[in-house]
């Protein structure tokens, strides 16, 4: 081998060492809102994959509340950690997120809950990916148009159970999608019953959906649309609760992680008609990776990616999540 041909294997061996050393250094943060629910589980598992895949170090943190969203910025500002993704548990937290971030020197990008200024309104430079809350939230109420047609329900001896968290715009443009389509079908509104829950989770949903049906006793059959699986099967959980019978509940939620899953698991039919499922692995995967380029390459992120959904029923679930490549 001439002198000349070594010199330039060399160089590319160097080159190789170089940018493993550099996918090595680089440590990303992510910080989700509620780390015990499926969806976050699944979204750091995804992002993990990305992590492995281009050799960086992925730092799972949960934070609950802004306290702890700060000290969870700092922490990774500390272990020299060069940018984060977060799901904040409150998007009026923005400002100051986007201060933490810089004062620590760490690029931000936000997943699921994006975040708001001081007047509500979305902080549209923070590079941010979310599901199109609107068109999926209508797909929701769709599925329980039709399937109200498919039992013979009279729209008027239902009553829908809106389970609601309107600090969070994205809910309000699911629950706000369902009703819509459930108005344009028919669906009287003022049998649109509210139900304000006061954490997104089951138990919240649970609790705001049981004083909904006491108050009712005139209704006979129920739907329910909410934010997330967790929504909807806290309502279903407080119709059975009463003792209302599953054929006479259509509950449709968002999600299509492990709760749902388990929900079309179990031996019996319940009020939880469907789900529509959306994607942990694009939050997960394509958040961390396109942090890592950014970091990595400079490559900056789209500023706005919005994710579709997909209607799953009992009945159906296993083919399309097959058809979206889950398993
Ligand atoms: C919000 C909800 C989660 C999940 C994500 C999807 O953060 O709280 O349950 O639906 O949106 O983007």
């Amino acid at each position: 081998m001439g002198h000349w041909k070594r010199a330039i294997l060399a160089g590319a061996a160097m080159l190789l060492a170089v940018g493993a050393a550099e996918a090595a250094d680089v440590k990303i943060g992510f910080i989700v809102k509620q780390p015990e629910e499926p969806w976050f589980q699944d979204e750091w598992k995804f992002a993990q994959a990305a992590a492995k895949e281009k050799g960086f170090t992925l730092i799972e943190i949960g934070a609950e509340d802004g306290e702890k969203v700060q000290s969870a910025i700092d922490n990774l500002g500390a272990q020299g950690a060069q940018g984060f993704i977060i799901c904040t548990p409150d998007v009026k937290l923005g400002p100051g997120i986007v201060a933490k971030a810089a004062a620590n020197d760490l690029k931000l990008m936000t997943v699921d809950d994006r975040l708001v200024d001081n007047s509500g309104q979305p902080l549209e430079d923070v590079p941010h990916m979310g599901i199109s809350a609107t068109k999926i939230g209508e797909a929701v109420g769709q599925a329980i148009v039709d399937e109200m047609k498919v039992r013979g329900w009279e729209m008027s001896e239902v009553g829908a159970i809106k389970v609601s968290y309107d600090q969070l715009p994205t809910a309000v443009d699911r629950v706000t999608g369902a009703t819509s389509v459930l108005e344009k079908a028919g669906f009287p509104a003022a049998n649109i019953f509210n139900a304000p829950q006061a954490k997104t989770d089951t138990e919240a949903a649970l609790n705001a959906a049981t004083t909904v049906i006491n108050a009712h006793p005139e209704i006979k059959h129920w739907i329910a649309v909410g934010l997330n699986d967790e929504a909807v099967l806290g309502a279903v959980r407080a119709t059975e609760g009463v003792g209302i019978p599953a054929s006479n509940v259509i509950g449709v939620g968002i999600g299509g992680a492990e709760s749902a899953i388990n929900e079309f698991k179990k031996p019996a039919e319940t009020g939880f008609f469907g789900t529509v499922i959306i994607s942990p692995k694009r939050h997960g995967y394509e958040t961390a990776a396109n942090m890592y380029d950014w970091i990595a390459d400079g490559k900056e992120p789209e500023k706005l990616i919005l994710t579709s959904g997909q209607l799953a029923k009992r009945s159906d679930y296993e083919a399309v999540r097959k058809d979206l490549g889950i398993n």
